[in-house]
């Protein structure tokens, strides 16, 4: 037996998953992704891609951390020694976006703040990017704001905290708390949207089939990439959180809920974000189109603008959203943290309050970088690329390297049938052989032709090779010095240990 932590129950684990899954993506960017590539009729490609990439790949994950019970590198050594670089290549992917995920909750907690008076003021757009982030220029960091900095200090006091507290009294409670709540805002944003004027307009802009679209094969890739953002697969996190389930756990269940929940709460943001620019629309006599928007900007200066249109409850409305903002990015960013958090711990044979603090200490001190006055055009250009030439091109590593080099598919099936109510046969594996390959590979490649052809948002060059590609570059030259330090027999032996056991059965 292995002393690994445990989830508490079944229901912790679930809602830790979802927690991980529900984040900003599904908020600020998938009603834009959806609207900008066929509105209605991108729900055909987007199901494809969860059914046949998404869910698989979760059962996946999941059926790996729950078999190898290590964090991504140790579970990837544990499956072929020479592949322990692609578990910490995930690791330092989940580092860098632990470094920005942070500033963007942080904003959303001085906003939740600025929405009790309506501090924004008449003009939201120049007060977010002038006032309170005194934004420079491109590449230069300037001095640090307070304005962000000071927010930034209490998000990462309250993530290590609960990282600190452990799996079950830390992260499973913190979501058990967190996720609920997160539902039950978002569910009274999304009546109070429906019930303003130009809402129904706006829904029916949003699911309006353009089915000419389909034909595109940017739309396709566009929703594989929403995919694995969203469901949190392709960087260790979910593999991470399933090595701590018990031996007794239904993975394949676990994942079409995960799944299934995570696209539910998709479709609510759809919904929500665009009956309020439906209303935003309707105010200002203009076309949807003229004020669809994502990200940053949609959270940060279109909703503010949406609130300060509103005839009334103002502030409630704002708390709400940014309220939400915040508990999609907290539950994310604790998965987010496991990742490496648990790697150092075992790799560096330390006590998890010791790896919490020089793992999460180091992230939370490279994060100043995005509360600087440059901030925003450094988490711009990083998450572009980590997300286009990490996520993505890992998550293929990954998939690649268990279905043709070590051929493990058939025994991870195994594997999560012997536990798991609902069987998966032949679709399982042609999906993660060949299909998901295939896109995954043309998203590579049509995204690197992209990128040597023109600099990402017409940044200079100079700022693009060291904030962009280096960034790409270093994570994975990182990971493979990570991975030459050798484990001990010890740590590597308790999955034979394991492994014989689940032959002997
Ligand atoms: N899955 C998380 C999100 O959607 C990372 O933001």
């Amino acid at each position: 037996m292995d002393n690994r932590p445990q989830w508490g129950s079944r229901a912790g684990f679930i809602f830790a998953a979802v927690g991980s899954a529900i984040g900003l993506g599904n908020i600020w960017r998938f009603p834009a992704v959806a609207y900008d590539n066929g509105g209605g009729a991108f729900f055909l490609p987007y199901l494809f891609a969860l059914l046949t990439a998404g869910i698989p790949l979760l059962i996946m994950e999941f059926t790996m951390g729950h078999k190898y019970r290590g964090s991504s590198p140790l579970t990837f050594a544990r499956i072929s020694k020479g592949s322990e670089w692609i578990g910490w290549w995930q690791v330092g992917i989940t580092f860098v976006i632990a470094t920005y995920y942070s500033i963007i909750i942080a904003w959303a907690m001085s906003y939740t703040v600025f929405s009790f008076k309506v501090a924004w003021g008449s003009d939201p757009g120049s007060f977010f990017f002038n006032e309170y982030l005194k934004l420079g220029e491109p590449g230069t960091a300037g001095s640090l704001v307070p304005n962000a900095l000071i927010p930034l200090i209490i998000v990462w006091v309250i993530v290590l905290s609960i990282q600190s507290a452990g799996i079950k009294k830390g992260i499973e409670l913190a979501n058990r708390i967190f996720i609920p709540l997160l539902v039950f805002l978002f569910l009274l944003i999304v009546i109070r949207a429906l019930t303003l004027d130009g809402a129904i307009e706006g829904i029916n802009q949003f699911f309006k089939p353009d089915w000419n679209r389909i034909f595109d094969g940017k739309v396709w890739v566009a929703a594989y990439g929403q995919i694995f953002f969203s469901l949190s697969i392709g960087f260790g996190i979910m593999l991470t959180y399933s090595s701590y389930l018990p031996k007794k756990s239904d993975i394949t269940n676990n994942a079409f809920i995960t799944g299934f929940a995570n696209s539910s709460f998709e479709l609510l943001s759809g919904i929500g974000v665009f009956a309020a620019l439906g209303f935003m629309a309707s105010q200002q006599g203009v076309g949807i189109d003229e004020v669809v928007s994502s990200g940053v900007g949609l959270a940060f200066s279109v909703f503010p603008s949406i609130i300060n249109e509103m005839p009334a409850f103002q502030s409630a409305f704002g708390i709400l959203f940014f309220l939400s903002l915040l508990l999609a990015g907290l539950s994310s960013l604790l998965s987010i943290i496991e990742t490496f958090v648990a790697a150092v711990q075992e790799k560096f044979h330390v006590n998890r309050t010791t790896a919490v603090l020089v793992g999460g200490g180091l992230a939370a001190v490279i994060s100043l970088l995005y509360a600087t006055q440059g901030g925003l055009f450094f988490l711009d250009t990083i998450d572009y690329f980590i997300n286009n030439f990490g996520v993505a091109l890992a998550g293929l590593f990954e998939v690649v390297f268990i279905a043709w080099f070590v051929k493990q598919l058939k025994p991870i099936q195994l594997h999560a049938n012997s536990v798991s109510d609902i069987r998966i046969g032949s679709w399982w594996i042609i999906c993660l052989s060949v299909i998901t390959p295939l896109v995954l590979g043309y998203m590579m490649y049509d995204n690197l032709r992209q990128n040597l052809l023109s600099d990402y948002e017409g940044y200079p060059r100079e700022f693009i090779f060291q904030y962009g590609w280096s960034v790409v570059i270093a994570v994975i030259l990182a990971a493979a010095l990570f991975s030459m330090k050798k484990w001990s027999q010890d740590q590597l032996a308790i999955s034979s240990a394991a492994e014989k056991k689940e032959v002997a059965k």
